[in-house]
């Protein structure tokens, strides 16, 4: 008998194509992680979001659960969680579990820069607290969370174009996206014959409050909106099951700042 094409994943007049899929984003109080957690849920997903900001967190929750179609049955969970604590991560995850439902997506996303200093100006405390956050803190989260994945689950790892080059003045966050793009690597190798993929976001520019640590005063007309990298996300996990996007690598047509 002649092999079914895998389908691509399409929306109907009342059903859109993620729809009841459970996704867990952290950091989606505000930024791009706001940003993807609300095209989820127009794409019908539930949403677990994250972040340490409890207001931010319950603003955006209410939000999200606007944007829900089939709102009847769809929720959104808002659990405060610091990504570089273990037992705050243990106790996000046991939430999880609690659902009884497999992990459809999960978008690590929750990330921090710095203010520019060169090398020998960089305090100590600055770089740990960059790689705590985006490297130590992306290894919990998804440890944890391969305990609730199965096949056809995707993971998608928000790191950025200081993945694969590098920005001086920058030096804790371009190291700790080479290691989380190393580590990217690395996980998609193993999870490639379970089933799982894994997605390295790589975005330019993009007009979030990133920048007020990092650089106040960068030309924010010249970079890209949230909500156009968010796009990119859900484009990929709109593909037919048997088709990945290793790599996203999306910034403002003019460059890099
Ligand atoms: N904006 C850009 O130009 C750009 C480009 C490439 C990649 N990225 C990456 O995109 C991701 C999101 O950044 P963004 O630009 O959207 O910045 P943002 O607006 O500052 O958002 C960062 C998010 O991460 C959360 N977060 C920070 N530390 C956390 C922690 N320890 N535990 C849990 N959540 C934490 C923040 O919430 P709380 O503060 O409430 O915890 C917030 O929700 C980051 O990984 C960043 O490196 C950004």
């Amino acid at each position: 008998m002649p092999k079914r094409k895998p389908a691509l994943r399409q929306a109907t007049p009342n059903q859109p194509a993620l729809s009841g899929r459970l996704a867990l984003i952290t950091g989606a109080n505000r930024g791009i992680g706001l940003a993807v957690a609300q095209a989820l849920a127009r794409e019908g997903c539930n949403l677990i979001i994250t972040g340490r900001d409890e207001r931010a967190l319950d603003k955006a929750r209410a939000q999200l659960e606007k944007l829900q179609p089939g709102k009847r049955n769809a929720y959104v969970l808002a659990q405060s969680s610091d990504v570089r604590s273990p037992v705050s991560v243990d106790f996000l995850f046991a939430l999880v579990r609690g659902l009884h439902k497999p992990l459809d997506i999960l978008i690590n996303n929750a990330g921090i820069a710095h203010p520019n200093r060169i090398v020998s100006e960089l305090p100590y405390p600055t770089w740990m607290e960059v790689i705590d956050t985006n490297l130590n803190g992306l290894f919990l989260v998804t440890q944890a969370a391969l305990a609730v994945m199965k096949r056809g689950c995707t993971i998608v790892n928000n790191l950025s174009i200081a993945a694969d080059r590098v920005f001086p003045g920058s030096a804790a966050y371009n190291a700790s996206k080479h290691g989380a793009l190393g580590f990217t690597n690395t996980l998609r190798e193993e999870l490639r014959p379970k089933g799982i993929r894994v997605i390295a976001l790589m975005p330019g520019a993009t007009d979030t409050a990133i920048w007020d640590a990092m650089w106040p005063k960068a030309p924010r007309r010249k970079m890209m909106s949230a909500q156009t990298v968010a796009r990119t996300v859900v484009n990929a996990l709109l593909l037919p099951d048997n088709t990945t996007v290793e790599k996203i690598v999306v910034m403002p047509s003019a460059g890099t700042l």
